[in-house]
C-alpha cells in the first residue's frame, strides 16, 4: 500500500471538484466515531485538532491526540492535521507558534495550520513563511489564513448581515496573491462570509447562524491564487452555498460545532450514546447534506 501525502490528496480533491472534510476533535472519544463514519460512507476526511481544543476543551495535548489517532486511524480514509495554531490567540495572547507547529511535525502530524490572521499582512506573511520553511523541510504541507474568519473570540460578533454586505474582513484578492507567492503556503483559508461556531462558555451551546458565502469573490481568489482553498466554519452554511464553493475552489471544509454539540449534549448520560451521535452527524453530513459519500474513489489516499 502506497500512502499519498496530504498535499497530493488535497490537489486530487481540487482537481476532482470534491472536498476533504476536516473534523475537529475537542474530546478524544469523538475520534473513533468520526473514523468509523468515514469508513462506512467511503469518504475521505482529516482528523484535526486546533490548539484551543486542548487548551479550552478536553483533547489533552498534541501527543494525546496523536496517540489516539494511531489507535483509531484508517489510512484508506484519514490523515491527521493540526488545525489553527494561532500566532495571536482568540484571547489576544501571543503563542509560541513555531515551537508548537515544529512539535506537531516531529510527532507525525501530516499537515499543519499556522494562523496569523490577527496580524497585519506583513507579519502574517513573515510568521507563515517561518512555519512553511520548517514544515517543508520535512515534506509537510502548511495551511494558513488570510482575512478574518470571526467567531472564536469571546466578545460579541458584529451583526452578520452587516459583515456580509460590507465584505468587512473578507480575504482581499491582491493580498492573497502576494501572500501565496511570498509564503509558499500550500493551502489558503479564506474569509468569504464564513464564520466559526462560537466556543465561549456563554455561546457555545447556541445554534449557529446560517452563514452565506460570496461565491463570486471566492472564484476571484481561486483564479488569482491557484492553490486549494479552505473553508473554515463549515457548520450551518446553507447547502447550496457549500456545493457552489466546492465547485469554485474549496478543497477542504472544517467542521467542529456540528459534531461537538451532539457529543456534549449526551456525554454525561453515556459516552457511547454521545459517540453514536457523532457517528450519525458525520454520516448525515457527508451522505445526505453534502453528497460527498464515496469520494475516496476520486481522491485515492492509498494506491
Ligand atoms: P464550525 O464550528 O463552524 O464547524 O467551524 C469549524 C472550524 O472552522 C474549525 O477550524
Amino acid at each position: 500500500m502506497t500512502k499519498r501525502s496530504s498535499n497530493e490528496i488535497m490537489q486530487a480533491a481540487l482537481a476532482a471538484e470534491t472536498a476533504v472534510l476536516a473534523f475537529n476533535i475537542p474530546y478524544l472519544p469523538m475520534m473513533g466515531a468520526v473514523v468509523e463514519a468515514l469508513r462506512d460512507t467511503r469518504t475521505f476526511g482529516l482528523i484535526t485538532v486546533a490548539r484551543l481544543e486542548w487548551v479550552k476543551f478536553e483533547s489533552g495535548s498534541m501527543a494525546a491526540i496523536h496517540n489516539e489517532y494511531e489507535r483509531v486511524k484508517d489510512e484508506r480514509f484519514t490523515r491527521l492535521h493540526l488545525d489553527h495554531c494561532p500566532v495571536i490567540d482568540e484571547d489576544d495572547l501571543a503563542v509560541e507558534y513555531l515551537e508548537e507547529t515544529t512539535r506537531a511535525v516531529e510527532l507525525g502530524y501530516e499537515s499543519v495550520m499556522v494562523d496569523g490572521s490577527r496580524l497585519p499582512l506583513r507579519e502574517n506573511i513573515a510568521a507563515t513563511r517561518r512555519v512553511v520553511d520548517m514544515a517543508h523541510a520535512s515534506g509537510i504541507p502548511v495551511e494558513a489564513e488570510l482575512g478574518a474568519v470571526l467567531g472564536h473570540e469571546a466578545g460579541p460578533l458584529p451583526p452578520y448581515e452587516e459583515l456580509f454586505s460590507t465584505g468587512r474582513g473578507f480575504t482581499d484578492v491582491d493580498e492573497a496573491v502576494r501572500f501565496v507567492r511570498e509564503t509558499q503556503v500550500d493551502w489558503l483559508s479564506v474569509a468569504v462570509g464564513n464564520i466559526h461556531g462560537a466556543i465561549s462558555a456563554a455561546k457555545k451551546n447556541e445554534t449557529k447562524l446560517a452563514a452565506r458565502l460570496d461565491i463570486d469573490h471566492l472564484k476571484r481568489i481561486r483564479q488569482a491564487t491557484g492553490v486549494p482553498l479552505v473553508l473554515h466554519g463549515g457548520t450551518g452554511i446553507r447547502r447550496e452555498y457549500v456545493l457552489d464553493a466546492i465547485a469554485s475552489g474549496i478543497a477542504k471544509i472544517n467542521v467542529a460545532t456540528a459534531i461537538r454539540q451532539p457529543y456534549e449534549r449526551l456525554r454525561e448520560e453515556s459516552v457511547e450514546k454521545a459517540q453514536r451521535a457523532v457517528y450519525e452527524a458525520v454520516r448525515t453530513l457527508v451522505r445526505d447534506e453534502l453528497d460527498l459519500a464515496g469520494n475516496v474513489d476520486m481522491i485515492n489516499p492509498v494506491l
